[in-house]
């Protein structure tokens, strides 16, 4: 019925109609030429979409009165946000929340997501972003799961889940936007919006992957993005956009251009003027313009002088009005009224936010057992980030309150209230010359017990435009370590960051080293419960922490090289300072030997792999495992390792648990060309699992 419905009104519209159905304006925020600056007269109500800036129903529903009452067909406007992780309750960066192993608890907090933001006024969230990163000097790194193909999809498909249900015409999903489609991530030397060389064989090999799972799992919208692929730009991309996502793919939702990335056409040097920018982009396969102003002005003269076709109108705004149905938005246009309490900070959104913060923080040294911190007297918190909330937030943080956030400090004084004296010096601020703060934070800390020094990076030193030329942290903040460090009690640094940092100088310096990322809403609380021993840590990284910014890009999956004991650095190690999936806990775990069901295996033969895991330690600790293969010989060269599978499970103190791997053959041992055709081939394979190695052969 939905399809006929929208065959029903595309028979009704005029051209202008449908155009203005490909446009999106936006709603709340004035501070952009393209704005409208009175929302309710300036919009036209025939408009396809609004990035809606506002967390106040009351306007949402206003504006959509006069599209339902004041235009000829009615057609409900769809209102999109930028809520990526959390609409009011904020949860921890993706990229933190990737270091949790934990995909169902990434779906539970996409479903809160979804329900604060539906029932404040947002259909449509421009998330996830899947965007593998490699490059941490890039802001954007923040916002996807890392370095990993294959974890970007598990992370993509447990948030499209989580936004969307499998309804999602329920009052509390949103419709997901897998973004941005493609190639984003490898935007040269870090440095956003430029262009990214990117081969045939690693778009398949390295970024198709999320995407591909991420439609798969019924995503109902893509953004198109702002690099260009070897010259062909994102958003003008025939072959990505028509060629794999609606022909191969089957995709029927929509493509949204980036904020821009239609008129950026010109720019980039394909497109001489709007017109010819719009024609590029709507004929790759943009379905809808978001702020470029293109489409509006020019779709309806391109389709009267036949460069472009009615049928090529009538399938994208098909597309467009399909998403609105399947988000019952023509049965509920409008936003019911609720208080912000039925809305927001609901105990069982907290509960979620406090769990996944407290798996995201990884532990990446913990020289002679440094924490837990169980029998200390006096805490020394010292550093900028100690007594801070707003960058706690981290960036795109939608209708998040930084009022709301505990700070470190606040969470430790808390957690050992009764038990040990806390105290707090600033000692200097993130950046800047200053190091008045110095003597004052170096006497609060010769009285001290330990010193818990919480560093890190600013709320905006990542996302959008926002990136680093180097991922150490500023001088002023190493200095502080180091004054510190003389006093010879022991150093534990605390650090809330958007990206990995460069941690070669203060690794030597420090007792033990933690990441909390940008923990959102729990803010300090998590970290506390840690620190005290409350919590065991769990989280393992989802990006390498390079040993120096001169080793970017450095990531685990790369190819072989022609020497690999040789084309090191004169002047510093070839290898990062944590690798991908580092990360520390309270307990020990001991690996037994992998077994193979079969090591020798025929294409269509199955194959079951397990290791059992021991925790060796004295106490109960969760541990993920990480399933890598290897295929050392093959037609291509292939990475000296990709993952394949993980999963993280409790183990009791003494006890043993089985982690198992029923392997796919030709996905997880196969691997793509350079136009996504999998292969099989025959030969020796290794399955990884940490240290461990075991060989299995496929025969021809
Ligand atoms: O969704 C974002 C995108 O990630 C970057 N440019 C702006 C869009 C809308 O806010």
């Amino acid at each position: 019925p939905v399809e006929k419905r929208i065959e029903d009104l595309l028979s009704r519209m005029t051209i202008e109609e449908k155009v203005l159905q490909l446009n999106q304006y936006t709603l709340g925020r004035n501070d952009n030429a393209n704005n409208m600056a009175d929302p309710v007269n300036d919009i036209p109500g025939g408009v396809g979409s609004l990035i809606y800036f506002s967390s106040n129903p009351e306007l949402r529903n206003r504006v959509q009165k006069k599209a339902m009452e004041q235009t000829r067909l009615g057609i409900p406007i769809l209102f999109g946000y930028d809520v990526i992780h959390g609409y009011r309750t904020i949860y921890p960066i993706s990229l933190g929340q990737a270091c949790s192993w934990n995909p169902g608890l990434v779906e539970k907090a996409c479903a809160v997501a979804a329900q604060e933001s539906r029932m404040s006024g947002v259909d449509w969230t421009f998330s996830p972003m899947i965007d593998v990163a490699r490059d941490g000097r890039w802001g954007r790194v923040a916002e996807g799961y890392g370095e990993d193909p294959y974890t970007n999809a598990v992370f993509a498909v447990a948030s499209v889940k989580g936004y969307q249900g499998n309804d999602m015409s329920g009052t509390n999903k949103v419709a997901a936007c897998l973004k941005h489609y493609i190639g984003y991530g490898a935007s040269e030397a870090g440095r956003d919006y430029v262009y990214t060389e990117i081969s045939r064989q690693s778009l398949w090999d390295t970024y198709m992957l999320p995407y591909e799972e991420g439609v798969k799992a019924g995503a109902a919208t893509l953004m198109s993005s702002f690099n260009d692929i070897s010259g062909v730009p994102g958003s003008a991309n025939h072959y990505t956009l028509t060629e794999i996502l609606k022909n191969r793919w089957k995709h029927d939702g929509f493509v949204v251009s980036d904020w821009g990335s239609i008129e950026q056409l010109r720019p980039q040097g394909v497109a001489a003027d709007k017109k010819e920018a719009a024609l590029k982009a709507f004929s790759a396969g943009v379905e809808m313009d978001m702020m470029n102003r293109c489409y509006d002005n020019h779709l309806a003269d391109l389709i009267k002088e036949g460069k472009l076709t009615k049928e090529q109108l009538n399938d994208a705004v098909r597309r467009v009005l399909r998403v609105k149905f399947r988000l019952g938005l023509f049965e509920r246009p409008y936003t019911p009224a609720s208080s912000e309490k039925a809305r927001f900070y609901l105990p069982e959104s907290l509960k979620i936010a406090e769990q996944l913060a407290e798996e995201s923080i990884v532990l990446l040294k913990n020289k002679d057992k440094a924490l837990p911190l169980s029998k200390v007297s006096k805490l020394a918190v010292i550093g900028p980030m100690a007594k801070s909330q707003w960058h706690l937030l981290g960036s795109w943080a939608a209708q998040g309150k930084a009022e709301d956030i505990t700070t470190i400090y606040d969470a430790l004084q808390a957690e050992y209230k009764g038990k040990a004296e806390v105290s707090y010096s600033l000692g200097c601020d993130f950046d800047g010359k200053d190091k008045s703060g110095f003597e004052e934070a170096k006497a609060l800390a010769s009285k001290s017990d330990v010193i818990l020094l919480c560093l890190g990076e600013k709320k905006n030193w990542s996302g959008e435009n926002a990136s680093r030329s180097t991922i150490a942290l500023p001088g002023i903040q190493e200095e502080l370590v180091m004054e510190l460090k003389k006093l010879g009690k022991p150093v534990i640094l605390i650090l809330s960051n958007g990206r990995p940092l460069q941690l070669n100088r203060l690794e030597p310096l420090s007792d033990a080293i933690l990441t909390m990322w940008q923990p959102g809403t729990p803010g300090g609380k998590p970290l506390a419960g840690i620190i005290s021993g409350r919590v065991n840590p769990s989280g393992k990284l989802s990006m390498t922490f390079p040993y120096s910014t001169g080793q970017i890009p450095v990531y685990y999956n790369h190819r072989q090289s022609a020497r690999p004991h040789q084309g090191k650095y004169q002047d510093i190690p070839s290898t990062p300072l944590y690798e991908f999936t580092h990360g520390l806990s309270y307990t020990t775990f001991q690996y037994g030997e992998i077994k193979v069901s079969s090591p020798k295996l025929k294409r269509s033969d199955k194959l079951s792999i397990e290791i059992p895991v021991t925790n060796t330690g004295d106490r109960d600790g969760s541990e993920t495992v990480h399933w890598f293969i290897s295929d050392p010989v093959s037609s291509i060269s292939r990475p000296v390792k990709e993952l394949k599978y993980f999963e993280k499970k409790l183990i009791k103190k003494g006890t043993t648990v089985n982690y198992r791997f029923e392997v796919n053959l030709e996905r997880d041992l196969g691997f793509v060309d350079g136009d996504g055709k999998r292969f099989l081939e025959p030969g020796e394979y290794y399955v990884i699992v940490k240290d461990k190695k075991v060989k299995i052969e496929i025969e021809d």
